[in-house]
């Protein structure tokens, strides 16, 4: 008996690094997953693996910047799975640049990347999350199970991060608006809140060359493991288990909040 079975969840940027690990976690937890990312390969891989465990997995390929694609998301949910009961906003990327050299199109796409996916996805899920539990609730009094949305912060956006001016003003906003629906959501039995990764050990955080689009040069990095006062870096599986728990009904009176998992990084805790 896990303790999301029968749930069906959404895992967005689900083909590497946290969001893998978190789709891997809430299958083995019980939940039915749909594996959501840009990249075909790597999505396909984590579908294979949660099915190797022996696992529920669908794959669907999309980018929930465009709303179209976001409501496809969604559907993909109901028809491979019945319902949709969990919303993992993961997907998020960096293009790191320092203020005075930012240009519109950085600022777009991270914002775009980071935050309107999550706006988009989320607001897709209304219809299968809200007006169902709305239904429910006029029916019966109470929603059947409370459902279950996490967005994805940063502990940049806790403690400020030099070069990181688009990704703080999307990182920021999540905390915000993980307040906001909460509020909204709290009286469909709908718990919003949000993580903020620490330094954990993906492809955004690899030690980087001049070359490379994403990653974070080998002396950042040797300084960000001073800061953590458990002394090592994260890993995804770091994440991941605080999304189960966000998701699972341990934590059903939890919401509004952002959960900093940094190891306890001085100035993001
Ligand atoms: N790694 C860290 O230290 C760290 C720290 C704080 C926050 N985060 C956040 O955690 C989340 C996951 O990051 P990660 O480190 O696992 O990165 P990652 O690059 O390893 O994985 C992110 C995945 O998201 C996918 N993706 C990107 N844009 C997408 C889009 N528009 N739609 C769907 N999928 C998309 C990518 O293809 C990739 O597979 C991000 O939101 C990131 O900002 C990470």
């Amino acid at each position: 008996m896990g303790r999301l079975d029968d749930r069906v969840a959404i895992v967005t940027g689900s083909g590497r690094g946290i969001g893998r690990a978190t789709a891997l976690r809430l299958a083995r937890d019980g939940a039915a997953v749909v594996v959501n990312d840009i990249d075909p390969e790597p999505a396909a891989e984590t579908v294979a693996l949660i099915e190797a465990e022996g696992g529920r997995a669908l794959l669907h390929v999309a980018n929930t910047i465009d709303l179209e694609q976001a409501h496809g998301l969604a559907k993909a949910a109901v028809d491979g799975f019945g319902k949709l009961d969990i919303l993992v906003n993961n997907a998020g990327t960096t293009r790191d640049k320092m203020f005075h050299g930012m240009t519109d199109e950085l600022f777009d796409f991270v914002v775009d990347t980071n935050l309107k996916t999550a706006y988009h996805s989320t607001l897709a899920a209304m219809p299968f999350m809200r007006e169902v539990a709305k239904a429910e609730i006029a029916a019966s009094g109470k929603p059947a199970y409370q459902r279950k949305i996490v967005f994805t912060s940063s502990v940049a956006a806790l403690m400020g991060n030099p070069g990181q001016f688009n990704y703080t003003a999307a990182k920021g906003a999540i905390i915000s608006v993980t307040k906001t629906l909460a509020r909204e959501l709290g009286p469909f039995g709908i718990n919003v809140n949000a993580v903020a990764p620490g330094f954990i050990e993906t492809r955004l955080t690899q030690a980087k060359t001049d070359d490379d689009v994403y990653g974070i040069p080998e002396q950042m990095r040797q300084m960000s493991l001073m800061l953590i006062g458990l002394g090592r870096l994260g890993i995804p599986e770091d994440i991941a288990n605080v999304h189960a728990f966000l998701v699972s009904s341990d934590a059903d009176f939890i919401s509004g909040v952002t959960i900093p998992v940094t190891g306890g990084q001085l100035g993001g805790m």
